[in-house]
């Protein structure tokens, strides 16, 4: 079975959380290192975060390194009230097992220049914005990059920022501006995708056994909010698209960014950049190749 060599760029976050267990336990990534990015919540506590997930499953192998504190041009979104101020809702990890080292977007171009290039997926579950600063500080480099599959945006969906906009896309426009503008192969998993790929209750149960199932149960079940039924799992979709590309249809559509001040800052518009987006899902087979990583 070919295991995929990827960057995680992430902000965890709760389904930053599951979506790196999963990777991690899985046995199916070669994780370089998971880059940080201040998103969900700020960049000392998700670069913290990462760390308490490696140290959870003992992988002092795997590096973390600290990215961009801010967006490109603007104040970032408080999530807080989703993640919790800890960014995991409550649950408790141990304490990362090493530093993290710095800068995300040095580090990203080293990685790319020493590998073959295209033979390294860079998964984004956060804001872009690290992503931006390697492509405006480190074009060769991020032209190395194979796939970029990116969590972000919401096609004909409701919006969970604006009417029409997502909230990695709505934190970062103009770096979304320049993902979308990079000629990159580029893989949007937007809100229409993840909201249908939704955690109940007993899927919580199920993972309940090893380490990463007991975690991952514990952080989706902080995820849960006010007696709900189920929860989206935004950022796995992006491990599962990379894994299993059949368990989801992909279009290519021509889109723009909103880069207004107004409400929907960060929306996909109609524009003239061609980008791949996957536009539905098998949501029972993503859930169940979820599953089987996080209780391997
Ligand atoms: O809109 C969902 C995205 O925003 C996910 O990546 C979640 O972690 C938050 O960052
Ligand atoms: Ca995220």
């Amino acid at each position: 079975m070919t295991n995929h060599r990827v960057i995680i760029d992430t902000d965890p976050g709760l389904d930053d959380a599951v979506a790196i267990l999963f990777a991690l336990n899985s046995g199916r990534f070669d994780v370089l290192g998971l880059t940080t990015v201040a998103g969900n919540i700020g960049i000392d506590i998700t670069t913290r975060n990462a760390g308490r997930l490696l140290g959870l499953l003992g992988r002092q192998d795997i590096p973390v390194i600290c990215g961009a504190a801010a967006p490109l041009a603007r104040p970032g979104i408080d999530e807080a009230a989703i993640h919790g101020n800890d960014g995991l809702g409550g649950v408790v990890l141990p304490e990362p097992l090493a530093k993290p080292h710095g800068y995300a977007p040095f580090w990203m171009a080293e990685q790319l220049r020493a590998s073959h290039a295209g033979s390294v997926d860079i998964l984004a579950l956060g804001p872009l914005t690290n992503i931006a600063l390697l492509l405006r500080d480190h074009g060769d480099a991020a032209r190395r990059i194979g796939r970029l599959i990116v969590m972000g945006g919401v096609v004909d969906d409701k919006g969970n920022v604006g009417p029409h906009s997502e909230f990695n896309f709505a934190s970062d426009p103009e770096a979304v501006d320049a993902v979308l503008g990079s000629g990159l192969d580029v893989t949007l998993v937007p809100l229409d995708v993840t909201r249908k790929v939704r955690a109940s209750v007993e899927f919580v149960q199920a993972l309940r056994g090893g380490v990463a199932g007991n975690a991952a149960a514990d952080l989706i079940a902080a995820y849960f909010q006010n007696g709900r039924e189920s929860r989206p799992l935004h950022d796995p979709c992006v491990m599962l698209l990379a894994l299993a590309p059949e368990l989801f249809e992909v279009e290519t559509r021509k889109v723009s960014v909103d880069l207004s001040e107004g409400v929907d800052a960060g929306a996909l518009l109609a524009g003239s950049v061609s980008v791949k987006i996957a536009m539905s899902v098998d949501a029972a087979g993503a859930l169940n190749l979820l599953a089987e990583g996080l209780v391997a």
